[in-house]
């Protein structure tokens, strides 16, 4: 097959780890000889990278997929390919290709990096190449990447999940906890730096088990080899759990003049009942110690959250407990769920669902009250100059666009080449989550 000047579309749902796991998919297409599109009428092979976190995720991508019906029945050469997440369900993938025939390659999300076998396979005139892994993969390196997040840089340090909070259905389409080699993040945060990467953030489902699995290093060890790197950057790590968040981490963040002064320490509810029922083994009051220890080595650190409302059997009072601890808190931002029923978990069959209209209505409250905390912090930051690392266009603020330390966006005027700097912001004006500064100076 002549593979010159064909085209690729990625369409990718869900986190950053997806994202990430979009620029490999991008890689291995690139060194096949494609190149990106936007423009899924213009490509050759569009490929969806889907989530399945909550049934939101998963109706979108596939209301997507089935838009492409026409296109394909026009273009009899297109490829459909179809991985990641909701692909990995059990039973997903043969459902998927009934629904929708004309899908040329499923993959799971253990078989990404032998998506350029499954390209070669379907050129084969195999009618549906299928590859979906039951268990976990070993951990495969070199896999190429067409990164699209200039200045940023993501670095996978961990893969999966064995926390099996009740809820969630990232451990069974992830598999279970694995733990990239030390050096093997090093040299890739090297190789970032040199290419003139400002920003490096380490992902993980829970980077702070870190380590477990490889047994003589952890998440604290490991950030700190990444600051010990030459170079100005900066550097960010995510997602956290409450009940893996030691001292020794809080004192390597506190410690390490490259790691930015936030955490991202996602909540789920302050609630104590509901907490245990989803399996997160803390207390509220366990989360509140963190938040204190957490402050008591940077004062000013910024923390954020992820919370959900309408679990199982959650009532008034419990929502009231979630409610007071964000009070409480004074969160820097926090993305709110209402809780979607996933199949397969244990949640989806416990008794006592909440009512969609309550749902609503608690998390409407929920995001009211963060909203004005939002706007609170976001008043403070007005006649300050913050430092902010450029990091992209909005075409439609016609402004650019970059990060403080504590995760704030910023937006300002500036000309060409700026993008991947450091620059000195005054903020002139606050709004709920973002600001609007002028550059005073611009730095490296
Ligand atoms: N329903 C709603 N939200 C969920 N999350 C995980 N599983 C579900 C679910 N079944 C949320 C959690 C998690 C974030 C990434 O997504 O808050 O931290
Ligand atoms: Fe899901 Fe809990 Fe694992 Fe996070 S820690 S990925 S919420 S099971």
């Amino acid at each position: 097959m002549d593979y010159c000047n064909k085209k690729y579309c990625l369409i990718t749902y869900g986190c950053q780890m997806n994202l990430h796991e979009s620029e490999k998919l991008g890689g291995i297409l690139s060194e096949f000889g494609y190149t990106e599109t936007k423009d899924v009428k213009s490509a050759d092979i569009v490929v969806f990278n889907t989530c399945c976190i909550r049934e939101n995720a998963e109706k979108k991508a596939e209301g997507n997929i089935g838009a492409l019906k026409s296109l394909k029945r026009n273009k009899k050469d297109l490829i459909i390919a179809v991985g990641g997440c909701m692909t990995q369900q059990k039973g997903y993938a043969e459902k998927l290709v009934e629904k929708f025939p004309f899908i040329d390659i499923v993959f799971g999300t253990h078989n990404l990096e032998d998506f350029k076998e499954l390209l070669l396979r379907k050129s084969e005139n195999v009618k549906h190449v299928i590859s979906v892994s039951e268990g976990d993969s070993r951990i495969k390196e070199g896999t190429p990447k067409m990164r699209s997040s200039f200045p940023n840089g993501w670095v996978n340090v961990n893969y999966g999940c064995n926390n099996f909070c009740t809820y969630c259905i990232v451990p069974y389409v992830r598999g279970r906890e694995k733990s990239r080699s030390v050096d093997s993040v090093i040299s890739e945060c090297k190789e970032l730096i040199d290419n003139g990467y400002k920003e490096i953030t380490l992902l993980g489902q829970n980077v702070n088990s870190y380590g477990r699995d490889l047994g003589d290093v952890d998440f604290a060890d490991l950030l700190g080899k990444v600051s010990e790197l030459d170079g100005k950057f900066r550097l960010r790590f995510m997602t956290n759990h409450p009940k893996d968040l030691s001292e020794k981490l809080i004192r390597a963040i506190c410690e390490s003049d490259k790691t930015c002064r936030s955490i991202h320490l996602p909540l789920q509810s302050g609630s104590n009942r509901i907490l245990k029922l989803m399996n997160r083994h803390y207390t509220r009051e366990d989360y509140l110690r963190e938040v204190e220890l957490l402050r008591k080595y940077m004062p000013d650190i910024a923390i954020t959250t992820d919370i959900m409302v309408g679990f199982p059997t959650e009532t008034d009072e419990d929502f009231m407990d979630t409610l007071s601890l964000v009070k409480k808190v004074k969160f820097a931002g926090a993305f709110t769920f209402v809780y979607s029923p996933r199949g397969g978990t244990p949640a989806a069959k416990m008794e006592g669902q909440i009512p969609e209209e309550i749902s609503k209505r608690r998390i409407m409250e929920l995001i009211d009250c963060q909203n004005a905390e939002n706007r609170r912090q976001s008043k403070e930051y007005l006649n300050k100059t913050i430092e902010v690392l450029c990091e992209g266009f909005d075409k439609k603020k016609n402004k650019f666009l970059g990060r403080d330390t504590y995760g704030r966006m910023a937006y300002f005027s500036g000309v060409e080449g700026l993008i991947g700097k450091f620059v000195n912001v005054k903020i002139t004006k606050t709004g709920g989550m973002s600001l609007l500064g002028e550059i005073v100076d611009i730095g490296e």
